[in-house]
């Protein structure tokens, strides 16, 4: 892990140990910092929250939302919860995992895009529904996203 990514929790964890119910806020802080919510950071979290690591780790592995890995220069998320199953969300993630070359829950080799399940982006009403670098689409189909990774270039 790179240095630097650590002077950035301390930073963070020194401006919300005394927050109350800092933990959410800090892990939220920290991955929009650093993109990720590295695993050597969880020492220095639980020691500024006077929380176990356990505590915190367990936290961090609850919430789907937050990644202890490095993601690539794209991020590819796609719903796999309930109202966009229902319409064809795991047809869509198979399709996006041949498009892209690359494996749910992974990054491709060369570090462009990694794909993810998500659980809820909160377009039910229009599902199937995905998130391209923190932009949501709805209504999603293969056609759409064929045309959004040629346009972005991140297709295998
Ligand atoms: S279930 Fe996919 S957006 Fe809500």
């Amino acid at each position: 892990m790179n240095e630097p990514y650590l002077l950035i929790v301390d930073e963070l964890v020194a401006r919300h140990r005394d927050q109350p119910g800092a933990l959410l806020p800090l892990l939220h802080a920290i991955q929009e910092a650093v993109g990720h919510v590295p695993d050597a950071g969880v020492p220095s979290i639980a020691r500024g929250l006077n929380l176990s690591r356990a505590e915190v780790h367990g936290v961090i592995t609850y919430y789907h939302f937050f990644r202890n890995k490095p993601v690539g220069r794209h991020l590819v998320e796609v719903c796999g919860a309930e109202s966009c199953k229902a319409v064809g969300g795991d047809a869509l993630m198979a399709h996006a995992e041949g498009l892209l070359g690359c494996k749910s829950h992974h990054t491709r080799a060369d570090g462009v895009v990694t794909l993810a399940p998500v659980y809820c982006l909160g377009l039910c009403a229009m599902s199937p529904a995905i998130m391209v670098d923190d932009k949501p689409y709805a209504r999603m189909t293969t056609v759409k996203l064929d045309r959004l990774a040629a346009k972005l270039e991140i297709a295998a």
